[in-house]
């Protein structure tokens, strides 16, 4: 695990963008992993000026989102496929048929979630996956206590993470979906990268938890820890708990220099 600290969150998008640039000009028909939430927005602003410049095309990738909630009509603004093409997809060269969520509408979340897994492999598996980190510490939608290897499945959400999303709701909790189909922490981990964006002091005890604490179910992020290939950008805020923080700002420009630079 790779962990950078940036004083702003622009500075963190652009780090990104400049990476995921980097693999679609190498391989365009690469698969890239996308998550939702208010995290991500610094990162997808950056890749649509990469585009805008013309560094960066996305007319042959494809892109399958993290989760979506079961409940909400097809049509509303904040289903994460509606999302994800109003902040990031429609804004580049992707087709729209080539971006993908679970389907939450559907009338058997058990099979759509099996259906998704499916269509994933069918692409040939995720090349970079995009991440946020919930303040209770899941990815995508695993929330504490689920299996460390699940696959995409129909899940709960906690109160906390209700609470937490219901500023897209107008502030009302009771308009969050109590459901949602997610990638598992499994399907999460066959990404062959990772990249994680967060900020915020409201994270930096689940982030102390994802990088300096024990693996468990009750930190789901902890999982990433046995990924080979994860890099964590993270603000000044959401790294303020981290014991070693200095070292791991030496070890990025280390693995900036060595290896990101060489565009492995
Ligand atoms: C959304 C997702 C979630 C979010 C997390 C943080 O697709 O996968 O794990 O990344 O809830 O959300 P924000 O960034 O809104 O704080």
């Amino acid at each position: 695990m790779q962990v950078a600290v940036f004083d702003d969150v622009t500075e963190m998008g652009a780090v990104g963008a400049r990476r995921i640039a980097s693999l679609f000009t190498r391989r365009p028909r690469s698969v890239l992993g996308l998550a939702t939430g208010s995290s991500p927005l610094p990162l997808y602003d950056a890749i649509v000026s990469e585009y805008q410049a013309g560094k960066v095309s996305f007319a042959q990738a494809q892109a399958f989102c993290l989760d979506e909630y079961v409940g909400l009509p097809a049509d509303h603004p904040e289903g994460y496929l509606n999302f994800i093409r109003r902040v990031f997809t429609d804004r580049v060269d992707f087709a729209a048929d080539a971006v993908h969520a679970p389907a939450g509408t559907s009338s058997n979340p058990i099979a759509a979630a099996a259906e998704y897994d499916a269509q994933i492999h069918a692409a040939g598996g995720v090349d970079l996956q995009v991440l946020g980190i919930g303040s209770d510490g899941h990815i995508g939608f695993n929330e504490p206590g689920g299996s460390l290897r699940s696959r995409t499945h129909w899940g709960h959400l906690t109160l906390q993470t209700r609470k937490d999303n219901a500023r897209f709701f107008g502030g009302d909790v009771s308009s969050v979906p109590e459901s949602c189909l997610t990638q598992g922490l499994g399907t999460i981990m066959d990404a062959r990268e990772l990249l994680m964006v967060v900020n915020g002091e409201n994270k930096a005890e689940a982030v102390a938890q994802m990088v300096e604490g024990p693996v468990s179910a009750h930190w789901p992020a902890t999982v990433i820890q046995a990924h080979e290939n994860a890099v964590i950008l993270l603000d000044e805020a959401a790294a303020s708990k981290l014991k070693l923080r200095d070292f791991y700002q030496e070890s990025w420009e280390t693995f900036l220099q060595y290896q990101w630079s060489h565009g492995e």
